[in-house]
């Protein structure tokens, strides 16, 4: 069930979009239809999700994002590279217990990492709170789990930190083909979209589209709004 916030938009915490025909499905039907468009020509197959800060949507819009393509019968897998914040497992409303950190300090295999949400997503959950996410994300390790998820998914989308909290997504940028940049309307600060832009920029990211999050749809208020642009 939906709540009203206390912002008036209308979107429960962490929701999967399950019907496809409402306003909010086919928003993320768009954007599926348009990182496909984007990855045709240049072949992405790492896409990442960031923003300025937190609680901008990256989350639950690359969530929502692997729930159109599962539905597609199209083969993804998710990761949540947001160590400082996991969020993940509560989509899937999945205790996070064994998961990435565990695997990068060789505790599980990369064959047992990936798990499988009622959803029928694939999904790694990040696992033990680590102090040095940095390393984590530097981690050969880490490396070669992409390179073998790459070999097997159509596409391996990353739930990745804030670019202006920490130096985590420029490290993710190195393994990453493509970004989806989130906006949340009436709060990113103009200043801080600069900002990330440049840092992203100078990390060498490829920027691949804008998502806006929290946009008025003007169609009553059962419906958030939901805005895809080419970057
Ligand atoms: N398109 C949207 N419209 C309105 N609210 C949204 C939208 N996407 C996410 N939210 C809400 O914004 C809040 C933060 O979402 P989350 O995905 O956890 O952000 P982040 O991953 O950037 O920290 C949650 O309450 C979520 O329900
Ligand atoms: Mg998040």
């Amino acid at each position: 069930m939906a709540k009203r916030k206390h912002n008036g938009s209308l979107f429960d915490e962490r929701i999967i979009v399950n019907d496809l025909s409402s306003s909010a499905g086919e928003a993320y039907q768009r954007l599926q239809v348009n990182v496909d468009l984007a990855s045709i020509d240049s072949k992405l197959k790492v896409i990442g999700i960031t923003s300025s800060t937190k609680s901008e949507g990256k989350s639950t819009t690359i969530v929502n994002l692997a729930n159109i393509y599962a539905r597609k019968n199209k083969k993804v897998c998710v990761i949540d590279l947001d160590l400082r914040r996991p969020s993940l497992h509560y989509f899937f409303k999945k205790p996070n217990d064994v998961g990435l950190v565990d695997y990068v300090l060789g505790e599980i295999d990369k064959e047992h990492v990936v798990k499988h949400s009622e959803e029928g997503i694939d999904f790694i959950n990040t696992g033990k709170h680590t102090p040095f996410p940095a390393q984590v994300l530097e981690s050969k390790n880490l490396m070669d789990l992409i390179e073998y998820l790459k070999g097997i998914y159509d596409f391996v989308l990353l739930d990745c930190p804030p670019i202006l909290v920490s130096a985590d997504t420029t490290i993710i940028s190195k393994f990453t083909d493509g970004f989806i940049f989130v906006v949340k309307t009436n709060s990113t600060v103009k200043d801080a979209l600069g900002d990330s832009l440049e840092a992203l920029r100078n990390c060498g990211a490829n920027i691949i589209g804008a998502v806006m999050t929290d946009v008025p749809s003007g169609r009553g208020t059962d419906y958030y709004g939901y805005g895809y642009y080419k970057y």
